[in-house]
């Protein structure tokens, strides 16, 4: 609790607020799109002159969601996704999340510096808080000129691929000199790990076989090419002395390559996906399994538990939507070969309450580690913190006034996602966002984006020095 210092505007009453590292009843003061305070619950707020007041009696205060892995606007391969910063960040708060990392992933042989400058442009539509990762596809002449160039406008992640040959695949020796210069602006890179010719060879055995279709997407790219990718890449990383965090890992023993590590001193950190929590691979026998393709593969219904349990045990840094947005046409065009669909599934909406009801509200996880999971550690591991992810005085008003126990039945027509389909479809799912506010102001509320106009800020990453 703390003192109180600018004029206050907004106070919301009756809540239990829950950050990563505090919960308990608290009034929460805000004034000019700041945190003012967080008062003992029995203090009279009237006497603070605030001309509105909400009261969150049985809801969670929580931080605005950060989601360290959206993809908007991404050509990849023959395809785009359909969004923009306008559909995907009012879909982002309609969930819940105040806050989008994006990437700027440059087409082959375009300067990175410009990918992530289209990036910026393209941005002012945007409705919440953003900041982006950069990304390089190829040996750049002088990886420290490029990171210097992104560190000058503000962006210290830079995204690598280990896979995706001719498009963004990049060998250990430029993942080590973009390491290096990262370490050099205490940036941290982060690395799609899966191991590219192990998968060639499981899919030129599949084409061989008649079994390239999505009904066999999980078999095209097995759990070993992500191991042995993330223990290739983390032998740089600790020959180094740099930081590396890994997106969407789907298999326990990714996870665990990260955790012997960071037990031997590296910096390494593990982000999963909601998908990986809690979808498993009968999804490919369904009516349409095109449209769960995603890389890596949605995994076997142990791994799937696996994974769960070692992110309820704490394992897990951050988890990440990888929120890729394309059409059920798009994604049914190339059903018939996975090497040429477009991968990843639309979820920058539905990641808090997906991963609130089969984790918190299944009782294996905590509120606390739930916002460390969905907002205080990606906003750590991106620079933005204290910025974004806490409730503390000086941070920024970016609160979900969340219902741990509304349930609702998701389905695509009640999404804001510019697409006609979602993976969760019919689930029922239990915790809801109520009210959401950015930077003080109301953006959600009785289930309705209030539109704020493209307001969103760009945030530029602080040094990252988590441990
Ligand atoms: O399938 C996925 N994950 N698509 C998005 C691009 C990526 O690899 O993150
Ligand atoms: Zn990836
Ligand atoms: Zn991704």
């Amino acid at each position: 609790m703390s003192a109180m210092q600018g004029k206050a505007e907004l106070v919301i009453v009756g809540g239990r607020v829950v950050t990563d590292t505090w919960s308990g009843n608290a009034s929460v003061v805000i004034g000019d799109g700041r945190i003012l305070a967080v008062l003992d619950p029995s203090l009279d707020v009237a006497d603070l002159g605030a001309s509105r007041v909400v009261d969150a009696t049985g809801m969670l205060v929580m931080p605005g969601g950060v989601d360290p892995h959206c993809h908007l606007a991404i050509p990849l391969g023959a395809y785009m996704t359909l969004d923009n910063f306008e559909s995907a960040s009012r879909a982002a708060l309609a969930g819940g999340t105040t806050t989008i990392v994006d990437f700027a992933i440059p087409v082959p042989g375009e300067d990175p510096v410009a990918a992530l400058d289209a990036k910026l442009a393209m941005a002012a539509e945007s409705r919440c808080d953003y900041a982006f990762h950069g990304c390089l596809n190829a040996q750049p002449a002088d990886a420290r000129d490029v990171i210097k160039a992104f560190a000058e406008r503000g962006v210290r992640t830079v995204k690598l691929f280990t896979t995706y040959r001719g498009e963004l695949m990049v060998d250990l020796e430029t993942i080590e000199s973009v390491m290096a210069a990262l370490k050099d602006v205490e940036g941290l890179t982060y690395i799609h790990a899966e191991e590219n010719s192990a998968i060639e060879r499981a899919q030129e055995i599949a084409a061989a076989a008649g079994t390239i279709d999505a009904r066999h997407m999980a078999g095209s790219r097995p759990p070993e090419a992500e191991s042995d990718a993330v223990a290739q890449v983390l032998a740089v990383a600790e020959r180094i002395d740099a930081p590396v965090y890994f997106v969407h890992q789907s298999i326990p023993s990714a996870v665990g390559l990260v955790q012997d590590a960071r037990r031997r001193g590296v910096r390494a950190f593990s982000e999963t996906c909601p998908h990986y929590l809690t979808l498993d691979d009968r999804c490919y026998l369904g009516e349409s399994p095109e449209r769960f393709v995603c890389c890596p593969p949605i995994r076997d219904a142990s791994t799937v538990a696996q994974l769960a349990s070692l992110t309820a045990q704490g394992m897990l840094h951050a988890i990440g939507s990888d929120h890729c947005c394309y059409s059920a046409v798009q994604k049914h065009q190339c059903a018939h070969d996975v090497r040429i669909m477009p991968n990843g599934l639309p979820g920058v909406e539905t990641r808090l309450s997906v991963v609130w009801s089969a984790l918190v509200h299944a009782g294996d996880l905590s509120p606390q580690a739930f916002v460390a999971l969905m907002s205080a550690g990606p906003a750590r591991l991106n620079g933005l913190y204290p910025r974004k992810g806490a409730i503390a005085p000086g941070s920024d008003a970016d609160l979900v006034i969340f219902d741990p126990e509304e349930s609702r039945t998701i389905s695509v027509s009640d999404l804001h996602m510019d697409t006609d389909y979602s993976p969760y479809e019919g689930r029922v799912v239990t915790g809801w966002p109520s009210l959401v506010l950015l930077r003080g102001r109301v953006v959600f509320t009785d289930g309705k984006v209030v539109d704020p106009g493209p307001i969103g800020q760009f945030l530029e990453a602080g040094a990252i020095r988590e441990r």
